[in-house]
């Protein structure tokens, strides 16, 4: 993996962001306004991940509520995928959440989608449940994705290994 580094979000990302979520989902994706508005909400944590030249190659947003995390987007642009930038993401965003003591992570996933299922279920995540037609432009369900409580060793060890499985030369957490 080249230098890459990750860093929170700002209202100067957003154009940037808005690009690769244009790229991604094109009848269907966020709004900038719905960046500005998470960037301006106490709850939601944003970060990106940067190459050396500040270029954007991928985000992630969670909101943090008491004890649980429920994360609302994750994305990594389609000409730099399958080179653990997403588990980059994953790893500064659980992380975070060891910082503030939360203890369930939960998300919502395209039943379809099987990396973004795939990549979940390396971090210990489980399918409990799914949302009917949960994704108004096509109807598809959705299946709704948790960790175990995250201070459990089952949980960390795993967790600890996938940190170290990433080369920490070529990467630098935001702190
Ligand atoms: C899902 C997504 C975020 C993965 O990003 P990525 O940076 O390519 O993923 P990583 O390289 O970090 O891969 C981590 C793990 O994810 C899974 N994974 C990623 N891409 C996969 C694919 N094409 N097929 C199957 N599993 C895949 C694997 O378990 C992989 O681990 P491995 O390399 O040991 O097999 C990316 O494909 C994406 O942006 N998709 C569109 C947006 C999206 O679906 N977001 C999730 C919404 S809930």
């Amino acid at each position: 993996m080249d230098q890459v580094k990750v860093e929170k979000m700002t209202t100067d990302d957003v154009d940037e962001v808005f690009q690769i979520e244009e790229l991604i989902h094109p009848e269907h994706h966020w709004s900038k306004d719905s960046f500005y508005n998470e960037l301006a909400n106490k709850l939601a944590s944003y970060y990106c991940v940067k190459d050396n030249s500040g270029k954007i190659l991928a985000y992630i947003g969670f909101w943090k509520i008491i004890d649980e995390a429920h994360i609302t987007s994750l994305a990594v642009h389609p000409d730099y995928r399958k080179k653990q930038l997403a588990q980059v993401l994953l790893i500064q965003a659980v992380n975070d959440c060891y910082k503030d003591m939360i203890k369930y992570i939960t998300l919502e996933v395209r039943e379809s989608n099987v990396p973004a299922i795939k990549l979940y279920e390396k971090f210990l995540f489980d399918s409990i449940g799914k949302r009917k037609n949960y994704y108004q432009d096509n109807g598809e369900n959705a299946i709704i994705m948790f960790t175990q409580n995250i201070w459990y060793d089952t949980f960390k060890n795993n967790f600890k290994n996938l940190s170290d499985s990433i080369n920490k030369v070529s990467v630098s957490y935001d702190k």
